[in-house]
């Protein structure tokens, strides 16, 4: 098995149900990654280690998903200049606007990438690390170039009213 190029990480295995939507795009696109729970509040030095040693452990970025006063993704970018993909976990008091403020409000000189509240973030986040992958991988690119003609024609066979 070849190294992991994308870290997947999260503040809690509570996460995991949004999470695990990137990790099934990264696996339907053959890409490698790393799961891990990294929490910004309750292991800030687990979060400092691993933000410091993410580039040299090969990962070319790191996606992460967080809910509620979410800190992870912006505290990985201080701590690594890897490009920090950010997912907003949904909440049960403000429904993960309160995670998408916190993540896509980062102050100018250390950006979090920051993707939609939920699901569709978590697997658009995949697919975003797969398009910067791609830009140094063709056989990747084909792939993604796939995705998108497939995507497309599902559209165009849809039929009103729904079946
Ligand atoms: C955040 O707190 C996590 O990312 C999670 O979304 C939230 C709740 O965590 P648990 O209390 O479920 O572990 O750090």
């Amino acid at each position: 098995m070849s190294k992991p190029e994308v870290a997947v990480v999260m503040g809690s295995s509570s996460d995991w149900p949004v999470m695990q939507h990137a990790v099934e795009t990264l696996e339907q696109f053959g890409v490698e990654f790393q799961t891990k729970v990294v929490s910004a509040h309750r292991t800030p030095d687990l979060l400092a280690e691993f933000g410091k040693t993410a580039a040299a452990n090969g990962f070319a970025c790191i996606i992460a998903g967080a809910g509620g006063a979410a800190h992870l993704p912006g505290m990985l970018a201080a701590h690594s200049t890897l490009p920090v993909l950010g997912v907003p976990v949904p909440t049960d008091h403000l429904r993960g606007q309160d995670s998408l403020y916190s993540i896509v409000q980062m102050p100018k000189g250390v950006p979090v990438a920051t993707f939609a509240i939920g699901k569709a973030g978590a697997i658009n986040a995949a697919l975003f690390a797969i398009s910067m992958l791609a830009t140094t991988n063709p056989a990747l690119a084909q792939k993604l170039a796939g995705f998108r003609e497939r995507q497309r024609d599902t559209v165009l066979e849809m039929t009103l009213p729904p079946a």
